[in-house]
């Protein structure tokens, strides 16, 4: 199939070229002439285990093809992906300007029959405002052309981006035109040769299911945030709760542990959106997700306060290393990082801090900026040298099983604060450190 995918970040880049893997000639376009500039010259833009090689694999088979030309973009597919972003406008409602400017240009320049697919996160009733824009478009030239729009929700998880959409749990497409849906059962088709994972519904439940999967993973998340910092209070150990509940096939062991908070582009937008939507268009307060987006805003801090409760509310003169910066591992993803918070609060105290992330330092420049008293090392053990202490905040792999001694030598003090609870705490205080993990 003829395929345009509109947006190449981290779901569009992914789509397409998991399209063309199986086949399909896929057109990606984005207006960021860099992006395109950087996928044109084969290399990528994102980091996302195994999708390099792909990408060049099919950009080699002449399936996978690169432009920021909108007219040839309308002109090549006719599924028309939309997959841009919807970052939250300043009241917290996504903001579907993106989404709309896409759809507005699909009806200016099109002239045969589309599916236009949101793939986007986009609130209930965005198919409608899509529609109705390609409506207009379409009435001011003075032609008829048909389409349809269809919503299909995206699950994927970046650092795991490629094998999710090669092997998805689930597809949701919400749609109410038989062409379309014929259309999209024969572009999944080679995703689910096992058994059928396509749950077609009406295009507002699909729109739905997408905020409530995600609002539901931050729910589990602040939780065991908050129950992570009661254990502490009661001497309890929140990770042998954790095994006790999540042994529990109704509970599940699944987005259960607990940290300094969720992160990234997904989460924190989707719950504020959906508070928003439902407050809006529907006069209800969601009283759970306010206090899960509450909760989460509060665990953000808890790194820092723990620091200051140890080495004083002021931090002149004291200099941390910290271990990670990217919202999790295996992506360089800053969007709502935690790890932001935290900068910003040890640098307010006075401290300074030298950071390490295996991937995520250069967009950790770009978003940061220079920052005085932040400095970048060139590797986790670089980052000790002569810090007060380590913090940790995402739980890369490269962390999990340190050499103790040398941590021990490099550190002023033996001294570490853990976000993501990597360590068995009897075993790294055996060894002679005070370790402050979360809920432990
Ligand atoms: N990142 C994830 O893990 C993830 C997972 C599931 C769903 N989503 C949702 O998917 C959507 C995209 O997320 P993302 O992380 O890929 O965003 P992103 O910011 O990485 O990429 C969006 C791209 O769209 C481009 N763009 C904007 N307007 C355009 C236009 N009119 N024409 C062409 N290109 C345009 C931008 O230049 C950018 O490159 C969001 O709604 C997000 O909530 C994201």
């Amino acid at each position: 199939m003829k395929i345009t995918v509109i947006g190449t970040g981290y779901v569009g880049l992914v789509s397409g070229t998991c399209l063309a893997e199986v086949g399909n000639d896929v057109l990606c376009l984005d207006l960021d002439v860099n992006k395109i500039k950087i996928l044109e010259e084969g290399g990528i833009p994102i980091h996302e285990p195994g999708l390099q090689e792909m990408v060049r694999r099919n950009v080699a088979a002449g399936r996978l093809h690169f432009t920021t030309d909108q007219e040839r973009a309308v002109k090549h597919g006719t599924i028309q992906f939309i997959a841009v972003g919807t970052p939250p406008d300043e009241d917290g409602s996504a903001d579907l300007k993106y989404v709309l400017a896409a759809a507005r240009n699909i009806g200016r320049l099109m002239t045969d029959y589309k599916v236009v697919v949101d793939k986007s996160t986009v609130p209930v009733g965005t198919a409608d405002k899509v529609r109705a824009a390609i409506a207009e478009e379409l009435a001011a030239r003075g032609v008829q052309t048909p389409y349809a729009v269809v919503s299909n929700p995206e699950f994927l998880k970046e650092g795991a981006a490629v094998e999710d959409f090669m092997r998805p749990d689930r597809i949701v497409v919400g749609a109410d035109d038989e062409q379309a849906v014929h259309l999209m059962r024969a572009l999944y088709s080679p995703f689910q040769r096992n058994h059928e994972r396509l749950i077609v519904t009406d295009v507002r439940s699909a729109e739905l299911t997408k905020y409530a999967a995600n609002a539901m993973l931050a729910t589990r998340i602040s939780f065991m945030n908050e129950l992570a910092n009661l254990a502490e209070k009661l001497g309890a150990d929140i990770e042998m709760v954790r095994q006790g509940i999540g042994s529990d096939p109704r509970i599940g062991y699944h987005f259960l542990y607990p940290g300094c908070g969720y992160g990234g582009s997904c989460f924190p937008k989707d719950v504020k959106a959906l508070i928003k939507t439902a407050a809006d268009e529907a006069g209800i307060e969601l009283q759970v997700l306010t206090a899960v987006e509450s909760a989460n805003n509060r665990q953000k801090h808890v790194l820092a306060n723990k620091v200051k409760a140890r080495l004083g509310d002021r931090l002149d003169g004291k200099h941390f290393a910290l271990w990670g910066l990217a919202f999790k591992p295996n992506t360089d993803d800053m969007r709502d990082a935690p790890s932001r918070e935290l900068v910003a609060d040890l640098l307010q105290a006075g401290a300074t801090i030298t950071a390490y992330d295996p991937v995520a330092m250069q967009e950790a420049q770009r978003v940061f900026g220079p920052l005085p008293g932040l400095t970048y090392a060139s590797g986790p053990n670089q980052a000790l040298v002569g810090a007060d202490a380590l913090i940790i905040v995402t739980e890369w792999k490269e962390f999990r099983s340190p050499d103790f001694d040398l941590l021990k030598t490099s550190l002023k003090n033996a001294l570490i604060f853990d976000g993501r609870n990597l360590y068995d705490p009897k075993l790294v205080r055996s060894q002679g450190f005070e370790y402050q993990p979360v809920g432990r």
